[in-house]
């Protein structure tokens, strides 16, 4: 899949990009599923899985500490805590169908995957990705957009874009 990441972050909330590429990968995945391709279900949900990891460190070791401190009052739904709390249930959530489709892909015929059920566990996790991705493109994004001075913005989403590049080189060199 042509990647539709933007090569370089101008505004925060151009962030929101890479959540909709990740869940185009997600849909691709369940695809993969549908026709029992499971080697290649795994490889589309590792390809969410870093990429929404490396989404979560970039703005915990970035973005959040930065937004917790510039702004004189955190409106309610966008308290530093709400965005912690969902990353780690992401991540776990996100590790937990790894492993699964991990074992599958090893070994399918020893294992037997109910995909009606796995497909309605998704539903919730994709609630829980829309959920995040709504309240960061609500409070998160545009508080930065809004407060952070242009040169800092610039440095930091060089950071990010870089990152992103590094990323999506590694995918590109093993597909
Ligand atoms: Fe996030």
């Amino acid at each position: 899949m042509k990647s539709e990441l933007p090569e370089s972050y101008e505004t925060f909330k151009e962030i929101d990009l890479l959540h909709r590429y990740t869940d185009r990968l997600f849909l691709e995945h369940q695809i993969h599923l549908m026709k029992n391709e499971w080697e290649a279900a795994l490889g589309k949900f590792e390809k969410v899985y870093e990429f929404r990891n490396q989404n979560i460190s970039d703005e915990e070791e970035l973005l959040i500490p930065l937004y917790g401190s510039i702004l004189k009052k955190i409106p309610e739904g966008g308290a530093v805590q709400f965005f912690i709390r969902e990353h780690k249930l992401i991540t776990k959530n996100l590790l937990k169908y790894l492993r699964l489709l991990g074992k599958k892909a090893l070994n399918p015929e020893a294992l037997n995957l109910d995909l009606v059920r796995l497909f309605d566990e998704y539903y919730d996790l994709k609630d829980l990705f829309d959920h995040h991705d709504a309240r960061e493109r609500g409070f998160l994004f545009p508080a930065l957009d809004e407060h952070v001075v242009t040169k800092e913005r610039g440095r930091l989403l060089k950071i990010i874009t870089k990152r992103q590049n590094t990323l999506l080189k590694k995918w590109e060199d093993m597909e």
